[in-house]
């Protein structure tokens, strides 16, 4: 529609009108949508129940059918005809799910990740909706938060690199209109929701400026400048002001400085919220402060609907909620829905999901996204006739491999298992199952879906009989594949941990297959950084498949007979032992390092009953393959940091690389990280090939800022260092063209 036009139906609208288009709730008012509620679903308290048909949006209605019906009933009920807007939880994928975005992020294939992101928006169009809420690009650097899962991880180079690539992939190129086939991509969670305190969900979150300037907002800040249309508030107070009342976050910052000029969206029930921070005295108040911060959309509470008629009486709040609503029908514009109200849905191909294109994509992902943590001999396994494996673990037979936010729009029926996965690369006969233990104590959490879970997970049987079946199969085979982990339910919204190792029965199981004096290739499903340090040692292997989605059981199972090469790298780091998060790899320098001489052993950084080190950092994952790798000249030009190395395939075999370029501690007027990645590359090597990479950094990823937000660039000597799989390569040149 054309601006005039728009303007002249924003004009007809009354303040009633303009209020409810302010209003988002899910689709559980229309329809049984199956929503998955993360908040109080009902009795919102609305003063005076708005006419739904005339709110602005609804979401996780995830059915072509439904929503076309919801559509048509809004056309033809409301006066002003303004299309509703569809937006869902899709997270990692529509109906091809994904591996989860942490595991993605570790892939550094950002081609194939913008390809998955396109795949997930085109199914997410032609099934009617039309904003996705995400990518979520929270950092996070402490894995007793079970919301780690749905973030690129702890890195904030990786991150960047993640936002932009995924808002592209939904959104297509910059245009006026939002092209067929994409949707909006609605980043969250503004800001820094990602470092709760003790890792507990919905805690409070305290952060130096200067960590927030550079390292928390620049991921959401890369996702505003490509062009991201939606941003989310966050649940969590940021050095004691909630984020959807907070006003120098979302205006200041987020609109100002940043320069998004699309829809703010709160968090489910997040107004209302901050009075139950005590920010805001009553839910009149909560509704101005949000207002005042920015917030266009109340999602999930009658907070603006109750406040706002009384509150626009005032001219400065008319206008803010004038603001808010014109932002809305933009976005609605820019959707196209005035004229294809019915957008994606009537396309011919309605619902087309899960094609073969999708799946292969899907297959790419898991095999690029699945980490090799160790591996001594025993990985690829041989494909001899007579070699026999024994299957051992829940995960094999197991549909429930999606992770925590694949169930608003996927299917565990979709699921190729592990199983499935095995059976296509190895006789029958070869492979012994047994289950191992139960994943889950009982089904008793799962209310109505209690019936089809049991169903494909199978009954709870008994520990002892699992155990025992397990050595029985163990004794036969050559080699055991031993899955092992937590079950999907545990990580995810509202899933924190304080203890990150795996349960009791699961360690008893590897101890006691380990005295059986055979390989065990152990493949881990988690959605978050498990300690790890008490079974470690018993693996000849360890495969990190994370939650790996509808096509895990073939990308897995290709990694796993050398058909796909490993190549990612771990974007979160696995720590020792909880007593040490929060541990991560771009840390500061301390006064007194461990193994420095000035001072006494005992008074250095350090603790007395662990180590420093992780037990896998951030960055680790093997290969199959060996690589060599060095500088060949690092030098500024007028464009930017010129750098060459050359690589070198050592081995035999075709193989997928990941080198990642660190920036060592460099010349500041506030303290640095003492390495933080700058650059990846990712391409693939031929047996024996040598090949020179070439790339040039822009002089402002050497830029930082200081805790008022103020920016520098300082000249003097840097350190680049290569880092291919452990083997590091140090240059240092000068940068001369600082401020
Ligand atoms: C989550 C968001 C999600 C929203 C809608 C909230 O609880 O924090 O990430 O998009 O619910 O389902």
């Amino acid at each position: 529609m054309e601006e005039q036009k728009l303007r002249e139906l924003f004009h007809r609208l009354s303040v009633h009108d303009k209020i409810a288009q302010t209003i988002q709730l899910n689709g559980d008012l229309f329809v049984e949508s199956g929503v998955m509620n993360t908040g109080p679903a009902k009795d919102l308290g609305f003063q005076k129940e708005p006419n739904f048909y005339e709110i602005g949006s609804i979401y996780n209605v995830n059915d072509h059918q439904k929503l076309y019906q919801i559509q048509k009933d809004v056309l033809e009920n409301s006066s002003h005809k303004i299309p509703l807007l569809f937006m869902s939880d899709i997270v990692y994928g529509f109906r091809t799910i994904f591996p989860m975005p942490l595991a993605q992020a570790g892939s550094y294939d950002f081609d194939l990740i913008q390809q998955a992101a396109e795949i997930s928006a085109k199914e997410s169009y032609l099934n009617g909706i039309h904003v996705v809420f995400s990518p979520m690009l929270d950092l996070v650097r402490d894995p007793r938060w079970g919301r780690v899962m749905e973030s690129p991880g702890e890195d904030v180079y990786t991150s960047k690199e993640f936002a932009k690539r995924v808002v592209a992939g939904y959104q297509g190129e910059k245009a006026d209109y939002l092209q067929e086939n994409h949707v909006a991509a609605c980043i969250k969670h503004f800001a820094a929701y990602g470092a709760p305190e003790g890792g507990r969900e919905y805690q409070q979150v305290e952060l130096s400026n200067q960590k927030l300037f550079n390292e928390y907002l620049q991921p959401y800040e890369a996702a505003v400048e490509a062009n991201c249309e939606l941003v989310m508030t966050a649940f969590n107070l940021l050095n004691g002001v909630p984020s959807t009342g907070n006003k120098w976050l979302n205006r200041d910052i987020l609109r100002e400085r940043f320069g998004f000029n699309g829809v703010l969206v709160s968090d489910y029930a997040a107004v209302q919220e901050l009075v139950s921070h005590g920010f805001a005295k009553d839910e009149q108040d909560a509704a101005k402060k949000a207002l005042e911060a920015g917030v266009d959309f109340d999602m999930m509470t009658a907070a603006y609907a109750n406040a706002l008629p009384e509150l626009a009486k005032d001219q400065a709040f008319a206008e803010l909620l004038d603001e808010a609503v014109w932002r809305i029908l933009i976005l609605k514009n820019k959707l196209g829905l005035f004229e294809q109200p019915f957008r994606g849905l009537t396309e011919p191909n309605t619902g087309e999901v899960l094609t073969d294109e999708a799946k292969e994509v899907a297959t790419k992902l898991v095999e690029k996204s699945c980490v090799l943590l160790k591996n001594e001999t025993a990985l690829p396994l041989k494909k001899t006739k007579d070699q026999r494996i024994a299957v051992i673990g829940p995960y094999a037979e197991s549909h429930f491999t999606l992770g925590f936010w694949a169930s608003v729009s996927g299917r565990s029926s979709d699921v190729l298992t592990l199983k499935a996965g095995l059976l296509e690369q190895f006789g029958q006969d070869q492979l012994l199952f047994s289950r191992g233990f139960n994943l889950y104590e009982d089904y008793s959490s799962f209310g109505p879906l209690k019936a089809g879970f049991e169903q494909l997970n199978g009954p709870i049987e008994d520990e002892e009989f699992l155990l025992e079946q397990s050595l029985e199969q163990a004794k036969k085979a050559d080699v055991i594949l031993l899955t092992i982990g937590e079950n999907f339910l545990e990580s995810g919204e509202g899933a924190s941990k304080t203890n990150l190792r795996l349960p009791e029965k699961q360690i008893r199981l590897i101890k006691k297959l380990a005295e059986l004096k055979k390989p065990i290739v152990g493949l881990l499903y988690t959605g978050r950084p498990l300690v790890l340090t008490e079974v470690e040692s018993y693996f000849d292997s360890l495969l990190l498949v994370w939650f790996p989605g509808v096509m895990g059981g073939r990308g897995i199972c290709n990694l796993l007979v050398g058909e796909a090469s490993p190549s990612a790298r771990l974007t979160m780091t696995f720590p020792r032992s909880e007593g040490q998060i929060p541990i991560y790899s771009a840390q500061t320098s301390t006064g007194r390092p461990l193994g420095g001489n000035a001072h006494s052993e005992r008074f250095v950084s350090k603790y007395i009953d662990e180590t420093n080190e992780p037990l896998f950092s951030f960055g680790a994952g093997k290969s199959y393959a060996d690589f060599e790798g060095t500088w060949q000249g690092v030098e500024e030009k007028a464009d930017g940091i010129h750098c060459c190395y050359e690589i070198a395939n050592q081995s035999e075999r075709e193989a997928w690389v990941t080198p990642q370029i660190y920036l060592l501690n460099h010349p500041a007027e506030i303290v640095r990280p003492m390495k933080r990645l700058i650059a990846t590359q990712h391409f693939l090597l031929a047996a024996k090939e040598r090949k020179v990479v070439t790339f040039t950094l822009l002089e402002e990823e050497f830029a930082y800022f200081d805790n008022e937000g103020v920016r520098y660039l300082t000249s003097g000597n840097y350190t680049l260092q290569l880092d291919l799989l452990g083997i590091k390569n140090n240059q240092t040149f000068h940068l001369v063209k600082g401020e």
